[in-house]
């Protein structure tokens, strides 16, 4: 098949790419070539999409058996869709279970979950704020102009090789130093991930199998604790975990998901109830699968060997070391 992946530069669309060549696809990438690198063997387009002029130009005056998209910003959505719509196959579009207006319902799935209300389709704010309201319009645009040939999937947290984010890492670097660990609340509670490998392999699947529909992106959920064991497995470690409840952890100031003094994969409840618990049974009916997480941490691992990590992100040891002290020392004060 002659596939186009819009972007094919960094992470997620470069793994859709790379999958595609390894399966003997004929592989454009469009992208400014900011980035990173297009994966060696594709052909590279030149094309910023804040500015499309000749690149988009030239690209729709050619047929693809199929297009991957990964944009937010709904104005380049619409324009590549102008351009292409009537010259391909099959289009896959990548957003995000941030569509979902309300994070606190457990088992939302695209045929229940009510969605945010859609920014303007012709915006180009690409502020972090209006994502979710971004993504909802680009879903839109893509149904209306290409929805009898359109994979819409949702991802929550992509992980694996090649992940320019920290929201993942900060596990396997933990468990790989082992000993003591501070583990944030109720070990039973749910979480879901997609490896950017399972989600590439699927858009391609989705692709040379014509499959169609809105699916969310997340493997089934699996309560934190097994989580955790499997990333300590990737790593080969035997971690000692202390659960420190919900309201000891918040009351330490430790921060949820990411950025400074996080504890990635946490998120308080039960505000984020729905965030790690959708019901993805219509997805692995429609192809997903999931790889082990151990699988996950130790490939992720071996990637960043060498590799520097934001000090700014996650937990640091000292302030890990500071709040279980204080959790042992909870009954004496
Ligand atoms: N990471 C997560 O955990 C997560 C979670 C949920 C959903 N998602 C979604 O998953 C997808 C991830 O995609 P990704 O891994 O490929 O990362 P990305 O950062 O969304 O990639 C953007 C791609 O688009 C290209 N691009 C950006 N601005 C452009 C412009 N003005 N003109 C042309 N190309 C442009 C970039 O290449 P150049 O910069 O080289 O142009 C890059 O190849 C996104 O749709 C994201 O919203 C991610």
């Amino acid at each position: 098949m002659r596939i186009l992946v819009l972007g094919g530069t960094v992470f997620l669309s470069k793994a859709v790419a790379v999958q595609a060549m390894e399966r003997g696809h004929d592989v454009t990438v469009a992208a400014r070539g900011e980035s990173g690198q297009p994966p060696q063997g594709a052909r590279f387009v030149k094309l910023d999409r804040d500015n499309p002029g000749e690149g988009l130009a030239a690209l729709s005056r050619e047929t693809f058996d199929a297009v991957v998209d990964v944009a937010r910003i709904p104005a380049q959505v619409k324009a590549v869709l102008a351009a292409l719509a009537d010259r391909v196959g099959h289009w896959s579009f990548v957003s995000t279970v941030n569509v979902y207006a309300d994070n606190s319902i457990p088992g939302q799935h695209p045929g229940n979950g009510k969605l945010n209300d859609p920014i303007d389709e012709d915006s180009t704010d690409p502020d972090i704020e209006v994502y979710g309201a971004s993504k909802v319009a680009c879903e839109n645009l893509v149904r209306s102009a290409v929805g009898d040939k359109a994979f819409i999937a949702r991802p929550g947290l992509i992980i694996g090789p090649g992940d320019p984010g920290y929201r993942f890492g900060y596990w396997p670097d933990r468990l790989a130093e082992a000993g003591e660990v501070l583990a944030p609340g109720d070990p039973q509670r749910l979480v879901q991930w997609i490896d950017v490998r399972d989600h590439a392999e699927w858009i391609i699947d989705a692709a040379e199998n014509q499959v169609v529909g809105t699916f969310d992106a997340v493997c089934p959920p699996v309560p934190f604790q097994r989580f955790l064991d499997g990333v300590a497995e990737g790593m080969g470690t035997t971690p000692e975990f202390t659960w420190v409840d919900q309201d000891f952890v918040q009351a330490h100031e430790i921060n949820p998901w990411s950025g400074e003094q996080s504890l990635p994969m946490w998120l308080p409840l039960p505000e984020y109830a729905g965030m790690l618990t959708h019901d993805v049974t219509a997805s692995v009916a429609a192809g997903m699968r999931n790889r082990p997480v151990a699988e996950s941490a130790a490939d992720w691992y071996a990637s960043m060997k060498d590799k520097p990590r934001d000090p700014q992100k996650g937990l640091t040891r000292a302030r890990e070391a500071e709040v279980l002290a204080a959790w042992h020392g909870r009954d004496k004060s």
